[in-house]
């Protein structure tokens, strides 16, 4: 059978347009689908819009446009951010989605059906002038978040999924799986959220319209995380499964930022449940960014759009910074100093020169012609084995979602190229003619050495690893690591370039 992998963003809401955090949750998921490509699975990688609810209604209606042209206009920006990041998603679902209004209907059919969604009633405060509903928390000092003037109890009609029913079964799940909420924190957090009690949850408005109406109720409209994280499974084609994409790729993996785990790791779930589904494989809730040692907001002014730093420093710069800087699952701060700092470092300085030097002393030494290596030394075998180890130890890494610590572990193949440099001094070895072998030895570890970077580089940084493959030789659109990563790929005779820099450093004042 094949080997199977899916893995899922977030569907971002229309109404904020696309920023560094929205970013980060995507390209996490990009490199976890180009990865396992690269390892020879067949992978669905779906992102997509979050498109109804009251927010959207109010947004567009502020705008002097329907909820619709809003949503059409926003998510043709998520579209051109998610190209220009170089994301290769396989699939983007828009909750206005026929396919996907059908599943979240069919679902809520299938759970009222089994006695698990039911009528009753919802009390929560309501501002008469912005004719709006807010929850107790929502409310400030009793008031109306967003006008300030008082607000009343009222009593609202609602559908309720019996997700206390479910409370018990949850709690096993979670204690039997201790890799389906990651980071363990988090885990710790839901695990006691879930044991102090799960109340029903009400699953329908009557008080907003732009929503998918609840089967046989034009009244009510499906409460926004009902309809939006059935996503997940629309996609796939739930229920009649026409493409068998159901079939083949359900269970996911979700990456998802922290303030959205309970709805995944809680409501989610018990939803599955009640339709009798696979939970998902795994929930990963990641930090979030702050800005300068702020939070990023509208109002500060200080949101980090990516398309601006695509432009400055290249896309292969962001992609590995945001997931280089700071360890999946917690907080970091984004600065432009730290930024540069890893630019020049980092991919200037480290990969950078060595990319050059290599492919430069291949030109100088054997006129760009790859030799055949001769007799071992201690010193090569031990880079080698370097190699074979970290390339083991990253698949561990990114089964983790460590992607900081996957990419530590590529800097050190790389940090050993250099210093393999250093220690064996080409240069010298050039000066004697009876050494002519050793270099050639040497010349072919090096090379053999990027050959397999730019294979491991490659889902972090695609355009970087199709650019150094290419320089080998080798067909830059194939990074297969199946079947490549073992020692020797390279083939002597082959004709090699000297590089031009891959990463100009960034000269600051
Ligand atoms: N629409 C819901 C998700 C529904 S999924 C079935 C939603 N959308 S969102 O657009 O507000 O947020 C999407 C993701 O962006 C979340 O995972 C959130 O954590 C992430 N981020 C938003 N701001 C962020 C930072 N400042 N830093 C890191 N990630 C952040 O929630």
């Amino acid at each position: 059978m094949e080997k199977t992998f899916y893995v899922t963003t977030p569907i971002y809401y229309v109404n904020d347009v696309p920023h560094i955090g929205h970013a980060y949750t995507t390209l996490a998921c990009d490199v976890l689908a180009r990865y396992k490509r690269a390892r020879g699975y067949q992978v669905a990688f779906l992102t997509g819009t979050d498109e109804h609810g009251q927010k959207v209604e109010t947004a567009a209606k502020a705008n002097g446009e329907t909820p619709l042209e809003l949503a059409d206009r926003v998510v043709k920006r998520f579209q051109a951010l998610w190209k220009k990041l170089n994301i290769s998603h396989t699939d983007f679902i828009r909750t206005t989605q026929e396919r996907h209004k059908h599943t979240v209907q069919e679902q809520f059919k299938a759970i009222e059906a089994k006695g698990d969604i039911y009528l009753g009633e919802y009390e929560d405060w309501y501002c008469t002038p912005c004719e709006t509903f807010w929850t107790e928390t929502q409310l400030l000092d009793g008031n109306c978040p967003d006008c300030g003037r008082p607000t009343t109890k009222l009593k609202e009609e609602s559908y309720f999924f019996r997700m206390s029913k479910y409370q018990d079964q949850l709690l096993e799940y979670i204690g039997n799986n201790p890799d389906f909420i990651q980071p363990k924190s988090r885990r710790n957090e839901i695990l006691s959220f879930v044991r102090e009690g799960l109340r029903d949850l009400s699953i329908s408005r009557t008080s907003f319209s732009w929503g998918i109406p609840a089967p046989g109720n034009d009244k009510h409209v499906i409460y926004v995380w009902f309809d939006a994280l059935t996503n997940y499974i629309s996609a796939l084609g739930y229920p009649e499964d026409k493409d068998g994409n159901f079939e083949t790729f359900w269970p996911a993996v979700h990456v998802i930022g922290k303030d959205i785990l309970r709805f995944h790791a809680v409501y989610w779930p018990t939803f599955l449940m009640a339709a009798g589904l696979p939970l998902p494989k795994k929930v990963f809730a990641h930090g979030w960014w702050t800005v300068e040692g702020q939070k990023m907001s509208k109002s500060l002014r200080n949101v980090v759009e990516p398309n601006m730093l695509v432009d400055k420093y290249g896309v292969d710069a962001i992609r590995y910074f945001l997931l280089r800087e700071v360890p999946f699952g917690l907080d970091g701060d984004f600065s432009h100093s730290a930024l540069i700092h890893r630019i020049n470092s980092d991919l200037a300085n480290d990969l950078g020169n060595l990319v050059s030097r290599s492919t430069a002393m291949l030109g100088k030494y054997f006129a760009g012609e790859l030799p055949e290596p001769g007799a071992r030394l201690e010193i090569d075998e031990k880079l080698i084995e370097l190699f074979a180890a970290n390339l083991t130890k990253i698949d561990e890494q990114l089964e983790d979602m460590a992607f900081n610590k996957a990419l530590m572990s590529i800097w050190e193949l790389i940090s050993a190229g250099n210093k393999y440099i250093d220690e064996t001094a080409p240069w010298t070895l050039a000066k004697d003619p009876q050494q002519r072998e050793r270099l050639a030895t040497v010349m072919y570890n090096l090379l053999e050495s990027l050959r397999l970077i730019a294979l491991i580089v490659a889902p972090f940084m695609p355009e970087t690893g199709a650019k150094i493959s290419s320089l080998l030789g080798a067909d830059g659109t194939n990074l297969a690591l199946d079947g490549q990563d073992q020692w020797g790929g390279l083939k002597p005779g082959t004709t090699i370039e000297k590089a031009a820099p891959l990463f100009p450093r960034i000269e600051t004042e």
